[in-house]
């Protein structure tokens, strides 16, 4: 199978904590009819812990690996089954070489869901779950590191809006026009 082919069947999410990539990914998966696949989801079903107790428990190299297993299954049924699907990543997930790599060698269409950090810094103080959001410091200098991991990515649409608007912008992206011809 060509890396084209391969692209036209796994469209990832990627971006910072907070930046919508669950809600997004299940309302874009719900407009195209293609199924719907959240790493983070499928971490914590396969070993039954939250992502804070594999944190707290396990620690974050030993999260990382999971993380990376997961991704690989993911990528795998997708090619298997040849049937397209949409991709939630962690927030962590780029940053991590050999998932970068696993994502390309498939031919993945990645889209970052860019938004400023003060929104995602509101956004993510309501929410306790999040084991890398320590602090206001923290959180802005791991943003910083980030960056460049996602501005690796081909595709990135403003994420500092509604959910459907978010969705209307990925689905007005080039490889929707490929993937659905
Ligand atoms: C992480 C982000 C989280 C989760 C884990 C690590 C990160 O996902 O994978 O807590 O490294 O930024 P979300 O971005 O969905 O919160």
């Amino acid at each position: 199978m060509t890396n084209e082919t391969r692209s036209r069947r796994l469209v990832c999410l990627t971006g910072f904590m907070g930046s919508g990539k669950s809600t997004i990914g299940r309302l874009l998966a719900g407009q195209l009819g293609w199924p719907h696949a959240d790493l983070d989801k499928r971490i914590t079903e396969s070993i039954g812990l939250t992502i804070p107790e594999i944190f707290a428990r396990l620690g974050e190299p030993e999260f990382r690996r999971i993380e990376h297993e997961q991704l690989a299954r993911i990528v795998g049924e997708s090619i298997e089954l040849q049937k397209p699907r949409i991709v939630s990543l962690g927030g962590g997930t780029m940053a991590q070489p050999q998932n970068v790599a696993l994502l390309r060698e498939s031919g993945a269409s990645l889209v970052w869901l860019y938004c400023p950090i003060e929104e995602l810094l509101r956004r993510c103080a309501r929410i306790t779950d999040r084991p890398l959001f320590r602090d206001e410091a923290s959180f802005r200098q791991l943003y910083l590191e980030r960056l460049p991991a996602y501005e690796q990515t081909e595709y990135s649409v403003d994420s500092n809006t509604e959910p459907l608007r978010v969705v209307e912008q990925i689905l007005a992206l080039a490889i929707f026009s490929k993937v659905t011809a």
